[in-house]
């Protein structure tokens, strides 16, 4: 599995990249965000992306803020020619660019996606909540489609009931199946308590329990990334799945255990995955057993 790091930091990057782990770079509108104002609103944007890809040893994703095809298909032609002398650019075209409900440009990014890719400009579809988006950035032609694997889990823990930052906090693990298990558990009680399968079948409540713990059969944000592999596999689509909005090291174990192309992860993620506390405790015992005569080799 590849590790892109998702960041717009440089100095997060430059960190990251000289651990030897990194294969890439992911960047969003926000991500830049945050990288401004952590250097006070002072950067020279040009340079700046410049330096990022001269650092990263792979595809660095670069998003376009248009969000018509028109508009997406003009600024990724930019991005792409102004930048890719210092490295290998990707353009991140949101799968779907619409800002309401009405309907209009919800082929936009598609039709994007697939011009890009008959000019050669590789592409990676973003905001991608579920497999259907994912099977069709890749039939238009993206080079790599990116689940959000977090903001699915947010938004499922969310039906449940449960409150972001009081409930849970963005980096918290979330336990699905633990959450199957429970509605089983429910279930079972409530066809205990029924007459017949065709009550049970058409019960509120059983359908409200079925509704409010996953999306349309999606039971986790790794289950989305799951599924989208299968898909893809079933089918021998070449499009590349990144596991992105990854928030915590366990779900970066499970992603990798489903064979995802490529995680793409926070700084903080990285650093997570290497601590145990065993490991800590380990170092510490080894380092207090040095005796002299072993220590005098390396002097
Ligand atoms: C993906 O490419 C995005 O940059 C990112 O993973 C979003 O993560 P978030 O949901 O933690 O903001």
């Amino acid at each position: 599995m590849k590790i892109f790091i998702d960041t717009a930091d440089l100095d997060e990057i430059k960190e990251a990249c000289s651990w030897g782990v990194v294969d890439g770079a992911t960047t969003n509108p926000s991500l830049i965000k945050r990288a401004v104002d952590k250097r006070g609103g002072s950067v020279t944007m040009e340079s700046y992306i410049r330096e990022i890809l001269e650092t990263v040893p792979g595809p660095v994703s670069l998003e376009v803020i248009a969000t018509d095809a028109e508009g997406m298909i003009e600024q990724a032609r930019l991005l792409y020619r102004k930048f890719s002398p210092y490295g290998e650019v990707v353009v991140k075209i949101p799968v779907n660019p619409s800002l309401d409900e009405s309907g209009r440009q919800d082929f936009d990014g598609l039709k994007a996606i697939r011009t890009l890719k008959s000019e050669g400009i590789p592409t990676n579809a973003t905001l991608i909540m579920t497999p259907e988006q994912a099977l069709l950035a890749a039939k238009a032609g993206a080079s790599y489609a990116s689940p959000f694997a977090g903001r699915v889990d947010d938004y499922i823990r969310k039906r449940m009931g449960m409150r972001a930052g009081v409930d849970f906090q963005k980096g918290d693990y979330f336990d699905h199946r633990l959450v199957k298990a429970l509605v089983r558990m429910k279930l079972r009680s409530l066809i205990g308590k029924a007459d017949s399968i065709s009550e049970v079948y058409s019960s509120k409540d059983v359908r409200e329990i079925l509704s409010t713990t996953q999306d349309n059969g999606i039971y986790s944000g790794v289950d989305l990334v799951a599924k989208i592999l299968r898909i893809y596999r079933n089918y021998g689509y070449k499009t590349q799945v990144i596991a992105a909005s990854i928030r915590n090291a366990r779900q970066v174990r499970e992603v990798a255990e489903v064979g995802v192309d490529i995680a793409t992860l926070p700084f903080k993620v990285i650093k997570e995955m290497v601590r145990h506390p065993k490991t800590l405790e380990g170092m510490r015992l080894f380092t207090e057993d040095v005796v002299p005569s072993y220590k005098r080799l390396f002097e």
